[in-house]
Formats: structure tokens, sequence, C-alpha cells
């Protein structure tokens, strides 16, 4: 009957709509949940009306992040409804064989995570300042005492042999990875340049390929030197200080700096995914299209499609910027609702740009209510 399609198979009302939630800002001020932001989450559950985590966060896994943010909210999450920043580099197959340096807050837990993903040969800035100690003149503190490079040795792909030039071994890295707001920008930033002006990713190596002579760095990002990658670019982001804290995007910029010097205004040839990137958007729609399926079965997802995703998220320049963008690009519309919690603040910003298509909202709750009005 019409009665029985229209229901989940455990008895709920089946809807044609979703939610995408921003956390930083959002659900949490960081790690204290924003109020109003659990009952929203459960309520939704218990409804089994579908909702994702859409973050540009990370730093930690996917499975660890669940957890404490399943205790924290008080509510059951799964691998199923959460997006992470750098969550959408483990379909990046062709790179998976091949070296990776990974930057990021806790570069331990960035290694880890990368395994997770599949990644097998992962190095991270450490453990490169702790074999050759002059890459970096400086002292280094590591973040985590626990640090012990020796646990990793037999992680470390080994040194090897650059073809046709008589030098010692050397290191060979294939791709950089930003995982999420890396705290040693120093070390960091001299390792990241030192690739990229590399031949063909060696370290140590200097390439003079083509290039402008001119310039102290001819071989720039033109010799088969690792590509970069950054999980998002957030200037600032909302912690629980009353003004937002620079975020992974100011780490971005303080390279981008450096380059621009070293390069005399080349562009830094880069990739960015998270929000507002449209890549992100779409593995976020795949993502919901997958979970709903096991929340509202394979019937009640064929007979109802997706037709709303409401994104409700803090900043405008992120969450606002890429739903908006998405709106046009995807069969689903993508409403997008600003609340008053996070980055943005009206007296300190004026009037949000983008403008969020849904409205502003005091909070996670306003917005929620305020859509499930609509929806009903
Ligand atoms: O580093 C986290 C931050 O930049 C943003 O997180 O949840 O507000 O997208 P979120
Ligand atoms: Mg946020």
């Amino acid at each position: 009957t019409m009665d029985s399609a229209s229901k989940t198979p455990s008895g709920n009302q089946i809807s044609n709509f979703g939610f995408a939630f921003d956390i930083d800002g959002v659900l949490m001020q960081k790690s204290t949940p924003i109020p109003g932001a659990s009952e929203c989450l459960r309520y939704l559950h218990d409804k089994e009306i579908p909702f994702i985590l859409l973050t540009n966060g990370g730093g930690k896994t996917e499975s660890a992040r669940i957890q404490d943010l399943s205790e924290k909210l008080k509510v059951p999450l799964t691998l199923d409804n959460f997006v992470q920043a750098h969550t959408p580099f483990r379909t990046l197959e062709h790179l998976k064989g091949k070296t990776i340096l990974v930057t990021g807050g806790d570069p331990i837990k960035c290694r880890e995570i990368s395994k997770s993903y599949g990644f097998k040969s992962v190095v991270i800035p450490g453990d490169l300042h702790v074999h050759h100690r002059s890459i970096w003149p400086f002292h280094y503190y590591p973040l985590d005492d626990a640090y012990r490079p020796e646990d990793y040795a037999d992680d470390l792909p080994k040194p090897v042999r650059e073809p046709g030039v008589d030098t010692e071994d050397t290191l060979k890295i294939d791709a950089i990875f930003v995982f999420n707001d890396p705290r040693d920008w120093a070390l960091d930033i001299q390792i990241i340049t030192d690739l990229l002006i590399s031949r063909q990713g060696y370290l140590g190596t200097r390439s003079n390929k083509n290039g402008d002579k001119s310039l102290p760095n001819a071989g720039w990002q033109q010799d088969g030197q690792p590509q970069i990658y950054f999980s998002h670019q957030d200037l600032h982001w909302s912690t629980g200080y009353h003004m937002p804290r620079l975020g992974q995007g100011a780490f971005q910029g303080a390279l981008c700096g450096v380059w621009d010097l070293m390069t005399k205004g080349k562009p830094l040839v880069k990739t960015t995914i998270g929000k507002p990137h449209a890549e992100t958007y779409f593995y976020a729609e795949r993502v919901i299209h997958h979970y709903r399926k096991l929340v509202l079965g394979e019937e009640g997802d064929r007979s109802n499609k997706l037709k709303r995703v409401w994104m409700v998220g803090d900043n405008t320049n992120s969450d606002i910027k890429g739903a908006n963008d998405f709106s046009g690009k995807s069969s689903a519309q993508w409403p997008s609702m600003l609340v008053r919690t996070g980055v943005w603040h009206p007296e300190r910003d004026g009037e949000p740009n983008p403008k969020p298509t849904a409205g502003i909202f005091d909070d996670v709750m306003h917005a929620v209510k305020y859509a499930l009005e609509f929806e009903t």
C-alpha cells in the first residue's frame, strides 16, 4: 500500500530531505556541545531523518572522532554519516603505493589516518628532522613526548638512488598532504618548499629544469615534483575563544607567502578540497545517498528521492558558499543556514557574504526547527 511504501522498515515516515551539519561553531565549541545540538541530532536520529556531519576539521581517524563525538553529543554516529576535511583523500588510489609526506596538527595521528585510508608509505616532517638534524637548524619540539621515530623505523620508506645522478641515496616523496592545522609551521614550510623545488621529489636535490634561470629556484613545480594537497583552507575557525582563531588557511597563506618570495611571484600549484569546494560536496552527497539507503531501506530510497539537504554552518566562506555553489551542481537543493554561535558575528562582520539562502538562526536548534516546519 501507499502507506507501507512511505514508511521506513522501523515504521517512521520516509523523508525526502536531510541535513548536513558543520561541527565547530554549530554542534561543538571546542570539546563542549553547543546547547540544543545534542537534542537536535537525537530527534533526527529517532525519526530516521538522514543527516551527516560535514566538517573541515580533522586530525584524528574518523573512527576515533566518531567515538568521541557520539559520547559528547549522546547520539550514535557512524562512519556512514561522517565526513572530515581529509576523508575524501581515501579515494586517491593512484597514490596509495607511493611515498607521501603528511603534516597536520598531530603528525603522528595524521600518519595513522593516512594509513587507515590505505597509504602504505607515510613520512612526517619529524621523521626527516630526526634523521637529518641539519635539515632544519633550529630546535624542534615534538608535540607528543611519546614520539619515538624508532617506533616507526620499519614503516619508513628506504632511501633510493636518484637515477643517473651520482649522489647519496635520498628519500623520494611522491605527494605532500596537509591534513589539518599544522603546528610546526617553520619546519613544515622548510621541508615542503625543499620538495617543491627538488628534482622529482628527491629530498635534498634542486631542480634546474626549464624555469626562468634568473630565479634562484628555477625548477619550481615543473620537474615531476610531488603535488601538494590541502584538506581545507579555512582562514578562521570557532574554538571557544571570543574571536575566531587561525586555521589551516593561515598556514596555506604563510606557505604561499614564502613561495612567492622564493619564486618571485609564481603561483603555488595546489589542490585544495574541503568546504566550500564542490569535490567535498559531491563526496558528501554520495555519503548521504548511501546513508539514506541504510536508514530508509533500498525501497525508501528509491521511492522517495533526495530532494533537499539543509546545510547548517557558521562560516560564510566555507559552509554557506559551498552549499550555495553546489545547489546548481546537484539534483538536490542545498539550502544554506547560518548560525550565530560560531565564526560569523553580526556586529563584527556585518551582513553575511555570501548570504545564507535559508536565513540566519540563533543556533542549530532554531535552524533545525525552521527546516522541519518547512518540510511538513
Ligand atoms: O579545523 C577545523 C575548522 O577549520 C573547521 O571545522 O566543523 O567548522 O568545518 P568545521
Ligand atoms: Mg564551523
